[in-house]
């Protein structure tokens, strides 16, 4: 990596962005208050400007006029069309992806089909990194079907070591199944070297891409990735609560069996037969109609990042994520806030936890009375999200200025025993 000559004035902060090759693309987003310094793309991205005129010809247009003849016009084929897109983000080829459902269900459909496909063979590897619904859904599984789940502790509550997962995985195992970027450290697998090891003890592996998609560059197809899941309403600006997507290796589609076997996964859907006969290929994997209307919505975020580029954007990324860090060794880390991240960016997606024993009261102080979005999660992680296709220098720069007057100004105070719903 080039050498960083970071420093802390406001100056160097609009010198890098005066130089960001990807600085266009933030005016192609809705911004409504220039002064809010918004910090959660990684819960929930911003609003693509192309999205309005896109929804709004969708529902005037494609269902007004058109009606059930747009089935046919667009919406049939909009699933794949759309995962084709999303696998050029990814790694992924033509016909390996298709969006539909939730994370959390696509994530059961998957992990069923893994272990019907590894008969004699009942545990599911996990660790304690990874996203708790993911966790639910392998605890569900193994209840209904009798199997185990190991989930494997991380020493230090931020990373996981690979001799840790290997010493869990054996030839009773499944599947392993893991965050690539896990939601509270922000740690980044080395997604060849898991498959490796994986796949020397006969186990399938199954990705959550969640907070990683959009924002680290990864390649599933060279790093030989089995399955894997992913939410579109982070860092691809699909809009809340969009459907999210899921990838099945081309060699394992016609192996592998939906345990949600609906009239979308049907050959020959339209014939309307009675017994069910899974497509030969990824639309196996769908269930039912999808829901137009937010489906669509996701289209104009997976766009602008292909027209960004990956590279690009993981480029940046890196280097705002350093640059952050930075600013909390030379203005936060003195006034109590620790680093929750690993410093390595090799290991580090695209957002940075800081933890601080005033944690929730800090994040409520940003978020009701400096006009900064961050997001809390528990214990003590205040988590700063970078969306490198919008996130400004200065935005990092003025929103670490605003956690310091939180703190020097005792802000925070009047928000330690607030407990909100979300955080
Ligand atoms: C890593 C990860 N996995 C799964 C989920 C669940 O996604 P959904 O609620 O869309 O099923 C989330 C939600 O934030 C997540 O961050």
């Amino acid at each position: 990596m080039e050498e960083l000559n970071f420093n802390t004035s406001p100056e160097f902060a609009w010198e890098m962005d005066a130089e960001d090759e990807l600085a266009r693309f933030r005016e192609r987003f809705v911004i409504d208050d220039p002064d809010l310094i918004y910090l959660d793309g990684n819960s929930l991205g911003r609003l693509p400007s192309g999205t309005p005129t896109r929804l709004r010809m969708l529902v005037e247009y494609d269902w007004g006029e058109r009606l059930i003849r747009f089935w046919n016009e667009g919406w049939f084929e909009f699933q794949q069309k759309l995962g084709d897109k999303i696998a050029g983000l990814v790694g992924a080829s033509v016909g390996e992806v298709v969006v539909s459902d939730s994370t959390t269900t696509n994530l059961f459909k998957l992990a069923a089909a893994a272990l019907r496909a590894r008969p004699g063979r009942n545990k599911i590897v996990t660790d304690d990194l990874n996203f708790p619904s993911d966790l639910y859904v392998f605890q569900g599984l193994c209840e209904m079907l009798g199997a185990e789940l190991v989930v494997v502790p991380s020493p230090d509550g931020i990373s996981m070591p690979l001799e840790s997962l290997a010493v869990a995985i054996d030839d009773q195992t499944a599947l392993v199944s893991l965050s690539h970027v896990v939601f509270k450290s922000g740690f980044l697998y080395d997604m060849a070297a898991v498959n490796d090891l994986a796949h020397q003890a006969g186990a399938l592996t199954l990705w959550d891409l969640s907070h990683s998609v959009g924002a680290v560059t990864m390649d599933l197809n060279a790093a030989q990735a089995d399955l894997a899941v992913g939410c579109t309403y982070k860092y691809l600006n699909g809009g809340p609560g969009a459907p999210a997507f899921l990838y099945v290796r081309r060699d394992l589609q016609g192996e592998l069996q939906n345990p949600i076997a609906g009239w979308f996964g049907q050959a020959g859907q339209f014939d309307f037969g009675l017994d069910y006969a899974p497509a030969p290929d990824i639309r196996r994997f769908l269930v039912g109609t999808p829901p137009m209307l937010s489906m669509v919505a996701i289209e104009s975020g997976v766009n602008l990042l292909l027209e960004a580029g990956m590279e690009a954007l993981r480029r940046k990324s890196v280097m705002q994520t350093e640059y952050m860090i930075y600013l909390w060794e030379q203005v936060l880390a003195p006034l109590g806030f620790r680093l929750n991240t690993p410093r390595d960016p090799r290991q580090r997606g695209s957002h940075v936890s800081l933890g601080h024993d005033q944690g929730l009261g800090i994040d409520l102080a940003l978020i009701k009375e400096m006009k900064v979005l961050p997001d809390f999660r528990q214990p003590d992680n205040l988590r700063l999200g970078i969306a490198p296709i919008y996130t400004r220098y200065t935005d990092i720069y003025e929103g670490v200025m605003r956690m310091r007057r939180v703190i020097k100004e005792e802000i925070y105070k009047k928000y330690i025993d607030v407990k909100p719903d979300v955080t």
